[in-house]
């Protein structure tokens, strides 16, 4: 066999793999998450795309399945109370999967899965200390110290997106919280940030897109004709991150902090403000010396090796 399937669930997008043992993704495909109302449709789904391709690519089938996702906990194989997924509740993910494809399951959180994926294949190789953020539909964080990835005493260790970056600050649309960084910093904040900042300045090119297409992309291309108001959504965004980021550093002494997703196609529209304001609220003992650094591997790639990892594991 030698074969494991590697799933990333996103907010958004699901991506799967077929991986071998050398970390080589034989193929792969994508299914839209916010389509199915149910786990169990979900899964059904998976299953219809999926197993034609095991069929095709590995014939002994598969030696397990791996899954990132939002809100999965690693010693329970569950997805609970997710802010950002279409299913509610607490869902007994892995039974669901193990029961269709007939196969074992692990699963881990999905920004865990990036980190995983970063260190065995990408830009954390040889790391035992870093940090993983994900900035895409919600916030996620993956860290790891010591070479390994903390769980903690529940399993659910490195939810970063949901500390808080301004006390008393934005609600957070799903859970309530006032001023996590995942309300400021993932593609959802970025769209309030912008529609909040073009509402009080009609000159700016951002009032040229119906409400719906105010997104980090059209921030980015307004950013990129010098729109001064996107651009200050950037470096707004940047300082709440960074500001953020100093408090991971902080925390846990990382070598790096690796940066994914979506969101940071604004490059330095963003970093550059995040590096400032990290480095500015950093210790004097941590500054100048943790990098800040764009993830390596393919965005999709990255979470399903990842994911695909969890198979390998004793
Ligand atoms: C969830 C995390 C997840 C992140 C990115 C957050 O809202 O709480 O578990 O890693 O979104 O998907
Ligand atoms: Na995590």
């Amino acid at each position: 066999k030698q074969v494991a399937l590697g799933i990333d669930i996103g907010g958004t997008n699901t991506k799967f793999g077929l991986v071998n043992h050398r970390g080589e993704i034989l193929t792969k495909g994508s299914l839209p998450t916010d389509q199915y109302s149910t786990p169990e449709a979900f899964v059904d789904a998976l299953y219809q795309q999926i197993q034609p391709m095991i069929d095709k690519y590995s014939e002994g089938g598969i030696e397990g399945i791996g899954v990132g996702a939002p809100n999965a906990n690693y010693y329970r194989g569950t997805i609970e109370l997710a802010p950002n997924l279409p299913w509610k509740g607490v869902i007994n993910f892995a039974d669901l999967m193990k029961a269709k494809f007939e196969s074992p399951c692990k699963m881990t959180n999905d920004a865990n899965a990036a980190a995983l994926g970063e260190m065995m294949y990408g830009a954390a190789r040889g790391m035992k200390d870093f940090i993983m953020i994900t900035l895409g539909t919600g916030v996620g964080s993956g860290i790891v110290s010591g070479g390994h990835l903390i769980y903690g005493h529940d399993g659910f260790a490195g939810e970063l997106g949901h500390t808080i970056v301004k006390p008393g600050g934005r609600k957070h649309w799903s859970t309530g919280s006032e001023g996590s960084l995942e309300a400021y910093a993932s593609a959802t904040g970025i769209a309030i940030t912008a529609k909040k900042m073009r509402a009080e300045f009609p000159d700016s090119m951002l009032n040229q897109f119906p409400e719906d297409a105010i997104n980090s992309k059209t921030v980015h291309e307004c950013a990129l004709k010098e729109d001064p108001v996107a651009i200050e959504v950037f470096r707004y965004t940047g300082q709440k991150l960074g500001e953020a980021l100093a408090n991971f550093v902080m925390f846990s002494s990382p070598e790096a902090i690796l940066l994914f997703g979506g969101v940071i196609k604004a490059g330095d529209f963003i970093l550059k403000p995040a590096k400032l304001h990290m480095e500015r609220n950093l210790l004097p003992i941590f500054r100048n010396k943790v990098r800040l650094v764009f993830s390596e591997l393919d965005e999709a790639d990255a979470a399903i090796l990842g994911a695909s990892a969890l198979v390998w594991e004793k």
